[in-house]
């Protein structure tokens, strides 16, 4: 299986000025932002320079005094459901890694789980689908792949932004000037 990079996210203390800093020198634009789902509410702003990615860097505003790191996690990609399912077969067996979580973006399809100094670790498949984010729910690996992705779309098919994830990198193909 090939893993390839494609994003991080940081916890930071001031979201705002963080926001400024790398809009003005990665010239990142925001793709999309919005409360995450956990307590207080923090929000998420994501940042991307590239239609390769939704985000090639996200910020959320969840960093405490007390957080030593400022890493909330490294996202690698792979080409498919089947990988992503492997990856779960292998974290669930391995003892190194604690926990893990199948999460679904409805754009991606990813499995969540810390490595031994509890850096976060994201792995995940695009599905066929652009969402605006953030946006998760759960999804069941036992299922079979078409069973995975007909789920996915049920579940944010009446999502606001939902549509190709072909058409919306053209889209942003478009606005990054690399067309
Ligand atoms: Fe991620």
């Amino acid at each position: 299986m090939q893993v390839r990079w494609s994003h991080s996210v940081l916890k930071v203390r001031d979201i705002e000025a963080m926001i400024a800093f790398y809009t003005d020198m990665l010239d990142f634009v925001v793709a999309d932002r919005g409360p995450l789902p956990l307590p207080g509410e923090p929000e998420i702003v994501f940042l991307s320079g590239s239609s390769s990615d939704h985000h090639q860097l996200a910020l959320t505003d969840g960093r405490g005094e007390e957080d030593a790191s400022s890493l909330e996690h490294n996202a690698f990609r792979v080409e498919s459901l089947t990988d992503v399912k492997t990856m779960i077969d292998k974290v669930s067996k391995d003892p190194r890694v604690k926990s893990h979580m199948p999460l679904t973006h409805g754009n991606a399809i990813s499995v969540y789980f810390s490595d031994p100094e509890g850096n976060g670790i994201e792995v995940f498949c695009d599905s066929p689908w652009h969402v605006k984010q953030p946006a998760a729910q759960g999804w069941d690996p036992t299922m079979s792949d078409e069973e995975v992705l007909a789920d996915v779309k049920a579940k944010f098919e009446n999502d606001s932004e939902f549509r190709p994830m072909e058409e919306y990198r053209a889209a942003k193909a478009r606005e990054f000037g690399e067309v």
